[in-house]
């Protein structure tokens, strides 16, 4: 039987890509998004994937959305969390909330999802978990305390997490990307993102793609030996 993906904000930028990307491997995937219910729809009739709404930030709606599509798809085996947000700024202006916010989202996400399905995964004796950090948490980034922060903890995370699964079939990994062309980094002013470009020794910015690739290696049947890696895709950008 196949596997079964859910991939967070799976349905647009990386996530996107790697939704797909998980479908040509042959996984049963379902797609997790938080708010934009458009671009699932059209990411849905697009790829054919199942689009699942739910709030990563939100312990209770991960616990009943990896429930929803246990019961949906089957038993989930893979688990990407790719879902994160940017609330840009520097310490002067930030304030809390947008501290909050970006470490309830992109890492409290990865631990309310990891736990809706450890038990089940450790019961099983197998599993495939794949959180999405990214170069500004190896490397830090003016205006990102809040954003640097909960990546680099994502990497901790993982390292701590593949301890704890390797004896029951689970690997634990992160891919850490620099910047790759998605709506995310469209965001950053045009003068900061061509000052960033610049510096990548590959000279552009990544392809979500690329991410997805990734992440088709380290979810395969055949990758159990590794865990708690973590795989820079930033065109040379931080060699790390
Ligand atoms: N290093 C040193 N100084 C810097 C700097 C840097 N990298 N960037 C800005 N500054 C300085 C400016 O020169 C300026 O100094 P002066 O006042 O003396 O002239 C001061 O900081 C304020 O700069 P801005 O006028 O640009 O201030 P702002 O409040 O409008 O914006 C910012 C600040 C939000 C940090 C903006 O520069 C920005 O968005 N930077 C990009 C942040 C970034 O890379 N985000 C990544 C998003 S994509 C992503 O996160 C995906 C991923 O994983 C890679």
């Amino acid at each position: 039987m196949a596997r079964v993906a859910i991939v967070t904000g799976g349905t647009r930028g990386i996530g996107e890509a790697i939704s797909v990307a998980l479908k040509d491997a042959g996984v049963t995937v379902a797609a997790n998004y938080a708010g934009n219910d458009e671009r699932a729809k059209a990411f849905t009739d697009r790829t054919g994937i199942k689009a699942y709404k739910w709030d990563v930030s939100d312990y209770d709606a991960c616990m009943a959305g990896v429930r929803q599509v246990s019961e949906e798809l089957g038993p989930v085996d893979i688990l990407v969390n790719n879902a994160g947000i940017t609330r840009d700024t520097t310490m002067k202006r930030m304030d809390h909330a947008k501290w909050q916010e970006v470490m309830d989202t992109n890492l409290g996400g990865c631990f309310n999802m990891a736990k809706a399905v450890w038990d089940d995964m450790t019961g099983r004796k197998y599993g495939r978990i794949v959180n999405i950090g990214s170069i500004n948490g190896q490397a830090g980034q003016y205006g990102q305390v809040n954003y640097a922060a909960a990546k680099s903890g994502i990497h901790g995370f993982t390292k701590a997490l593949a301890q704890e699964g390797a004896r029951t079939g689970i690997t634990v990994n992160a891919i850490a990307p620099g910047y790759i062309d998605t709506d995310m980094v469209a965001a950053v002013p045009e003068d900061v993102l061509g000052k960033i470009v610049a510096r990548i020794p590959v000279g552009r910015l990544g392809r979500a793609d690329e991410i997805a690739r990734g992440v088709a290696f380290l979810t395969d049947e055949n990758a159990g030996f590794v865990t708690g890696s973590t795989l820079s895709i930033n065109g040379g950008q931080h060699m790390y």
